[in-house]
């Protein structure tokens, strides 16, 4: 792994300096404060093309020159961008073909991440400018990380050069055409193509067509960035390079991406103060943090985040007092080594004027949000040997894009509200209210078996060599959970001949009979046939709830643990659990939500004996998360509701890693509170 400073944890912002040119005594303030807020990296020159090139050919580094030295004279590093994200008007108008084509054609130009990812035009511009900037600063003081671009997205440009880009990528994947008519099954509906050229991204019913669409936007994406690196990595070999992700799903596969970038950055806005429960919003940006630290299985920066509030939410409430901090620690405990904010300063004009700002219009330090930054950032100083700190997780959920897409794209027979990310999100949950670190991981090249425990919650498509990773692993003696919706498809998106879960058959140990689904108002319930684990002690009358969709399951090798409980399966199997060398296998066959899970996972941690954070329980709205040394555990106890809680220590007796100061017996949280304990391994 990189460390980008040893025992550091960065601190910063987006910087638009050169929106300040002409206003020197802003520029001297900025400074001053950055300083007072304890910021130690900045990031800068995101959008600033034109201003590095303002006219074809002619560039103006000296204010760039000035920024990167006044960094460096105040100690502050800087993750400097290329400007690739929002091409110069002059670029834009003088070559067309570098805009981006929509289905109502070429786009004017406007907004930013408005280039098409293919044109060699447009990727010689970038190498030009790119290589200038490498090797100018390659050498300076100031520099610490390259920030590539910003927030690259699958923007799906049509233009003639993508359409040639995407049938020569078809025919590395396929060969022939008569393989990619085999794989895509172009005999329905008489689509069968007799030439590359009829093959066009515009049909909806071709389910193999449009899913390679997708994959081609995001390897074109990928290999935008590679291009775009290289003159980085030729001249400044020693600084690593980030981009900054966002939230899935933005067209990308950031499992194929993560590779090639050093440090996992990314965007991080969630809405706060949105629902009446607060924890739902926790949970659910807990689950992203612990996203981003798997795609490289190691620490990442939280590289934006609001300081207060956003401006394009529709609703953009700032956060409440402790909140700021609450939000920037929780990123913290699930492995962030630092907490970036845009934006340093508000700008004057343009889309984002209103958008939350370190320093405000009013353009003084005197501000809830600057003393609430300036806190974070004292607390971050003080906080840096944990930057040599790891997350270390028994289980593992999986979340792939590509079985996302291709489930997005299938006409299911109920096929509103699939929500597989929510569904993922719905089995994060338990383990998050109960303190289990999760690592979020991919069905292809996770090191599956360094788990206790797996889950992959709608696997439709299982890729090549999936259905023997997952048996490995199972065989070898991990626990696996799957669901309905599982394996359904193979990576074309044909359907396995034999019935589903296709290959996970044998390790399932049954076979799907039918699939009832059903309407928000009809009811199903499950009834517990308590055989192994003897969980749930509120399994009512009622039983489980039901929704959504219902597998019909024949029993081969596995033994039914709930069965459903009326309509014309009554009695038939709805989870079961298959045992696999020496491992087992459930399938949930029915979607269920928080009290089961929360009850079946509960059940199934004390069985493996899962490591909890804290092994009381903790009081809803609080988490507790964990980051170790060889030596050493680090605490952070999060209350995302706004009142005070207590939790009790059990008979653990830990240090404040602020004060020192010994604990034990309980500690009690402020509303929005936090705490960070050591504790000795
Ligand atoms: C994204 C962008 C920033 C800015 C923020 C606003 O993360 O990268 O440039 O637009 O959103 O929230
Ligand atoms: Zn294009």
């Amino acid at each position: 792994m990189i460390t980008l400073k040893p025992n550091v944890m960065l601190h910063g912002a987006d910087y638009n300096y050169e929106q300040w040119l002409e206003y020197p005594d802003v520029l001297d303030r900025d400074f001053e404060l950055m300083k007072e807020a304890h910021c130690n990296a900045m990031s800068i020159g995101i959008f600033s093309w034109a201003m590095l090139e303002p006219a074809e050919g002619e560039y103006e580094f000296a204010w760039l020159d000035r920024l990167m030295d006044r960094l460096a004279e105040n100690g502050i590093g800087a993750i400097l961008a290329t400007p690739s994200a929002a091409m110069p008007a002059w670029m834009a108008h003088k070559y067309p073909e570098i805009r981006l084509v929509r289905e109502n054609g070429r786009q004017p130009h406007r907004m930013r991440q408005n280039f098409c990812p293919t044109s060699p035009l447009y990727r010689e511009k970038v190498r030009q400018i790119d290589t200038i900037l490498a090797s100018r600063y390659a050498g300076h003081p100031a520099l610490l990380l390259w920030h590539v671009s910003n927030e690259y997205g699958n923007n799906g440009c049509r233009c003639e050069l993508c359409l040639a880009a995407f049938r020569k990528w078809l025919q590395a994947r396929y060969g022939s055409l008569d393989a990619l008519n085999e794989a895509w099954w172009t005999t329905f509906w008489s689509h069968r193509y007799t030439d590359w050229s009829q093959i066009e991204p515009v049909d909806p019913s071709m389910h193999g067509l449009m899913l390679d669409w997708k994959r081609f936007g995001s390897d074109q994406v990928l290999d935008f960035y590679l291009a775009e690196i290289k003159p980085l990595r030729e001249f400044a070999p020693h600084i690593p390079v980030t981009t900054n992700f966002m939230q899935p799903d933005v067209g990308l596969d950031y499992w194929a991406f993560a590779p090639h970038v050093d440090v996992v950055a990314w965007d991080s806005y969630p809405r706060w103060h949105s629902e009446s429960d607060e924890s739902l919003v926790a949970m659910k940006t807990a689950f992203y943090h612990d996203l981003h630290r798997s795609y490289k299985q190691q620490p990442f920066i939280l590289i934006e985040s609001t300081p207060s509030a956003t401006n394009w939410q529709g609703i953009s409430r700032p956060k409440r007092p402790g909140m700021h901090q609450l939000s920037s620690l929780q990123a913290v405990a699930h492995g962030a080594n630092g907490v970036g904010y845009f934006q340093w300063r508000q700008s004057r004009g343009g889309e984002e004027k209103f958008h939350g700002a370190v320093i405000g219009h009013a353009g003084d330090e005197n501000t809830r949000t600057f003393r609430e930054v300036a806190a974070v950032g004292e607390l971050l100083a003080q906080l840096g040997p944990v930057a040599e700190s790891v997350n270390h997780a028994e289980v593992a959920i999986i979340y792939d894009f590509q079985n996302e897409w291709a489930l997005d794209l299938a006409q299911l027979p109920r096929s509103i509200e699939k929500n597989y990310q929510e569904r993922c999100l719905t089995h994060y949950r338990p383990f998050w209210q109960r303190g289990i670190t999760v690592d979020i991981i991919n069905s292809t090249f996770a090191d599956l078996l360094q788990y206790k425990l797996l889950i992959a919650p709608m696997l439709y498509m299982l890729l090549p060599g999936v259905a023997g990773r997952l048996e490995e692993f199972v065989r070898d003696g991990g626990t696996l959970v799957t669901t309905y919706l599982t394996g359904l498809v193979n990576e074309s998106d044909l359907v396995f001949l034999g019935g589903s879960p296709g290959p996970l058959k044998e390790l399932l140990g049954i076979s799907v009979a039918e699939t009832d689904v059903l309407y928000e108002h009809q009811q199903q319930s499950i009834q517990l046939t308590r055989q192994l684990f003897s969980f749930p002690k509120n399994d009512s009358a009622a039983g489980y709830r039901v929704t959504h969709y219902a597998d019909l399951v024949r029993l081969q090798t596995a033994k039914a643990l709930a069965v459903y409980k009326r309509d014309y399966y009554e009695g038939w199997p709805a989870v079961t659990v298959n045992q696999f060398g020496s491992g087992s296998a459930y399938y949930l066959a029915a979607r269920y939500d928080e009290p089961f899970l929360a009850d079946f996972y509960g059940e199934l941690g004390k069985e493996l004996g899962l490591e909890q954070t804290i092994s009381n329980p903790l009081p809803k709205g609080v988490t507790a998360q964990k980051r170790v040394t060889d030596s050493e555990e680090c605490i952070f106890l999060l209350n995302f509701e706004p009142l005070p809680q207590t939790v009790g220590l059990g008979d653990m007796l830990a240090l404040d890693a602020l004060s020192g100061e010994e604990i034990s017996v309980e500690v009690v949280l402020a509303g929005y509170g936090i705490r960070i304990l050591r504790w000795p391994r």
